[in-house]
């Protein structure tokens, strides 16, 4: 069972040059797993929460591509807040972490990156079912 500990913020690196920067993420150079689905979020209202949910299986690692937004994570036993505002750094999430994600400055993008396709199986969106299943 996942706790906050296997959750870390990884720094990606950055190619920089007079044309600007570049980062990249390659499983088994900086990510930890492999890559099946690729999902952003924009158009995020002040004020709005997103997340709320754990995976049961899948990891994901979060970048604030843009702007900045802060993720509360919370094993069942811990909790933790994380700060992203550099696209150079991305949040590995494990399985079984409830995340929320909340305090978008304007204009930010979230990208995610996801081990595995869209399963809703894959979800658990009841924060009590959550706690049930620790
Ligand atoms: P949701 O998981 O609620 O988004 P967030 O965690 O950012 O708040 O997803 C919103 C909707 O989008 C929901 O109906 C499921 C759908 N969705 C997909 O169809 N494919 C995907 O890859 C993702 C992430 C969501």
């Amino acid at each position: 069972m996942s706790s906050i500990a296997d959750c870390r913020v990884i720094d990606l690196g950055k190619i920089s040059s007079d044309k600007g920067s570049l980062t990249y993420a390659e499983t088994d150079y900086n990510l930890p797993f492999e890559v099946k689905r690729v999902y952003y979020t924009y158009d995020i209202p002040a004020g709005a929460e997103r997340g709320g949910h754990s995976h049961i299986d899948q990891h994901e690692l979060v970048i604030a591509a843009s702007g900045s937004f802060k993720i509360t994570l919370n094993d069942g036993k811990k909790k933790q807040t994380v700060f992203l505002n550099n696209p150079q750094k991305g949040l590995h999430i494990a399985p079984g972490i409830w995340r929320e994600l909340i305090d978008f400055s304007t204009g930010s993008v979230v990208l995610v990156l996801a081990s595995d396709i869209y399963l809703e199986e894959d979800y658990i969106r009841d924060f009590n079912d959550f706690i049930k299943n620790k």
